[in-house]
């Protein structure tokens, strides 16, 4: 098993690229499921899950190329289950729901299960499918789906969900009538997607809004596409610049993804400079404790959560982090802890004193999630001595050539 090894000590300057959004680009490759014929994406990261999602795919018919970015999906459905060792591997993977039962009529999934993260329910995906008027039966640990043609309907999300919002829009958009979705998600990956759709043919508006309305039509077409950027990446990239006291630019990306996240730096003393497609971190020595509250766009993102709180490890005072998206969101902090980090956690908050004058100190740690695995990186950039980061497979699933791309900054970072 891969582990990633980092010497503190260096400072991170320059450029860095930011790559496609992981979680946009999923759910387009899951939207090639309601047209068939050749669908091409561009700019689409090389990572862990994106190929679980190409072997999804695979399965129900759907068979791709992927090269330099580009990939391309030769569309031709002609199975409706999504197996559970396929599903298990990428919780992403229920997104194939919406669009197989809208399409083909019928859809079995695989329940996803648990996950580190929380038990991460798809209840309101389900509860969606029914309103639009489709049959659904657990069975097996599968969800079987039957809708002969599914019907447009009003829809209220109890809650704020990225997926069941993209899964609803996807199967709406070949129903009979209209579907107004309330509450809906308002990240840019549900626009991204929302963009991809109405190039297929789909009619959409309000993505972006907390109302999306889709009216359905008969017939959907493949389409070309530039998945955007990855928001998430980007303001890891710049907590590197952050914490080792450099300055970083991160390219390819708009900073009006970022928003929430920039006023926490800010207050935090960084001075952030933004152009169109760039932002950039200034090097600071040190910097106040702020503290953060995670909840749905555009508010500050769950999964830059971790990264910041490693931050805050070294700020000056001491900061409360409140967890308001995921139930179990903290495990990175018993291994930041392992660093010397002084953090108490509890339920949904953890209190971070910072400790800029003492220090973080190397030590092996393990990673536990995607974005747990990225704090714990961070924090190993500074940590005196040699930092090894152990089940590094994590960083792998969302985070493209991310120690190429840290080196090229000047950290020294290998795997082992
Ligand atoms: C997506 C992102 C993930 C990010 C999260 C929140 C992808 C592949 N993943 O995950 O990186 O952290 O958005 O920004 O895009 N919930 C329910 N019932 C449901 C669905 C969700 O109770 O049917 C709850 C979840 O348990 C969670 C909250 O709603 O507490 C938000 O989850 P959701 O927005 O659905 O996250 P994902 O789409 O799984």
């Amino acid at each position: 098993m891969d582990k990633m090894v980092i010497q503190s000590g260096h400072q991170l300057n320059g450029q860095v690229k930011v790559s496609g959004a992981k979680n946009s680009a999923l759910k387009l490759m899951f939207a090639s499921l309601l047209a068939d014929g050749k669908h091409t994406f561009h700019n689409v990261p090389e990572l862990a899950d994106v190929e679980s999602a190409r072997n999804l795919l695979a399965s129900l018919g759907c068979n791709s190329e992927f090269q330099k970015n580009t990939l391309v999906i030769n569309s031709k459905t002609n199975s409706q289950k999504a197996d559970y060792d396929l599903v298990r591997k990428m919780r992403a993977s229920i997104l194939c729901l919406g669009p197989l039962l809208s399409k083909t009529g019928d859809a079995v999934v695989s329940l996803p299960g648990g996950c580190a993260i929380g038990t991460r329910p798809i209840d309101l995906h389900l509860e969606g499918m029914k309103a639009m008027g489709a049959e659904i039966e657990l069975k097996e640990g599968y969800v079987h789906a039957h809708a002969k043609k599914l019907k447009g309907c009003s829809f209220l999300f109890e809650k704020v969900t990225v997926g069941g919002t993209e899964n609803m829009m996807m199967a709406a958009t070949l129903a009979e009538g209209t579907t107004i979705l309330e509450n809906a998600a308002k990240e840019p990956e549900i626009s991204d997607l929302a963009n991809y759709l109405i190039k297929m043919g789909a009619k959409i508006s309000g993505h972006g809004t907390s109302v999306i309305k889709i009216e359905g039509v008969n017939q959907l077409k493949p389409a070309e596409h530039t998945v955007c950027p990855d928001r998430i990446e980007a303001g890891t990239l710049l907590i590197a610049g952050a914490i080792t006291g450099g300055e970083v630019t991160a390219t390819h990306i708009d900073s009006s993804y970022l928003e929430a996240f920039i006023a926490k730096l800010r207050e935090a003393g960084f001075t952030v400079d933004t152009e169109k497609n760039s932002i950039t971190v200034r090097k600071l020595k040190s910097w106040k404790a702020v503290d953060i509250t995670t909840a749905p766009h555009p508010l500050f993102p769950t999964d830059l959560q971790a990264q910041f709180m490693a931050l805050m490890t070294l700020a000056h005072g001491t900061s409360v982090i409140s967890e308001t998206v995921f139930e179990n969101r903290f495990m990175h902090v018993t291994e930041l802890m392992r660093l010397g980090a002084d953090i108490t956690p509890k339920t949904h908050v953890a209190v971070v004193r910072g400790i800029p004058d003492k220090g973080l100190t190397g030590a092996p740690v393990m990673a536990t999630d995607l974005r747990a695995s990225a704090s714990l990186v961070l924090a190993g950039l500074v940590a005196k001595g040699e930092t090894t980061v152990n089940r590094i497979y994590h960083l792998d699933r969302g985070y493209e050539k991310m120690e190429d791309k840290l080196s090229s900054l000047g950290a020294k970072i290998g795997r082992v």
